[in-house]
């Protein structure tokens, strides 16, 4: 498939920031979003506590609302949990799972992520699991047998372009406004790419791969132009509007 039949995807992981308040700058991306209709997917993850009203107030505007984790039960004791179905009924239509934020403080495995992937199928979501090196890794020259491994660990059977879209986001360059070359972010995805079809078939072609790690507006353009680099997942840089607005104007 070639690179222009995936959509690109800018996901916004608002992470643990988010009052009610944020509805103001939810409605500036709503606002300054409509020229890039049909060209580029939108998206915002924000705290499980907005998901409802912003699943409101996104309405039919195109853009897609995303949890940020969840249990890999449907229901039952699991106190301060949220499953898939949970997310589903609030309004989100994805679910984040295995960022590194979870795989490192809650510890998260491979095994644990790919329950979630298959949870979040299970309550209709499409599942974005993330994936990527440390910098102790990367520095010992493993980057590419930690991604085989959590992709071969973290990717349910059944993988459809509908169901999953995977992030690469190099640890290292999360929150630290660092960035890997233009030509590791190309080596990275197309190992992945590979990866994800030898495993699960061609349906691994049509796969969307996001680059996540320090994407900022003067970066953007760069790191979207990689072969396999089929949009971002945006941090920091997500909380703003403008600049949010401004990295998926890369595809306008
Ligand atoms: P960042 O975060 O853009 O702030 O580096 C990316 C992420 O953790 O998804």
């Amino acid at each position: 498939m070639a690179i222009s039949e995936r959509r690109p995807l800018v996901a916004g992981n608002w992470k643990m920031n988010g009052l009610r308040p944020s509805a103001v700058e939810f409605s500036r991306i709503m606002a300054g979003s409509a020229g890039l209709a049909g060209k580029v997917d939108l998206m915002i993850c924000p705290p499980a506590t907005l998901i409802r009203a912003f699943a409101e107030q996104a309405g039919t505007s195109g853009i897609a609302i995303g949890g940020q984790n969840c249990h890999a039960e449907p229901a039952g004791a699991f106190t301060g949990d949220i499953s898939a179905e949970m997310l589903k009924d609030a309004g989100a239509n994805a679910v984040i799972v295995g960022h590194s934020e979870r795989r490192t403080l809650h510890k998260e495995t491979d095994a644990e992520v790919c329950a979630k992937a298959r949870a979040a199928w299970r309550g209709g979501l499409i599942a974005i699991v993330c994936i990527g090196e440390t910098q102790a890794e990367r520095e010992a020259g493993q980057t590419l047998d930690v991604l085989g491994r959590q992709i071969d660990g973290s990717l349910p059977d059944g993988v459809t372009a509908a169901n999953l879209v995977v992030a690469y986001e190099p640890v290292w360059a999360i929150g630290t406004g660092l960035t890997p070359t233009s030509a590791d972010v190309a080596q990275a995805h197309e190992f992945i790419r590979q990866r994800i079809v030898e495993h699960h078939g061609v349906a691994g072609n049509s796969v969307r791969i996001l680059y996540g790690g320090s994407v900022k507006l003067s970066n953007a353009k760069e790191l979207m132009a990689v072969p396999h680099v089929d949009g971002a997942l945006v941090g920091g840089a997500s909380l703003k509007a403008e600049d949010f607005l401004g990295i998926a104007a890369v595809y306008r």
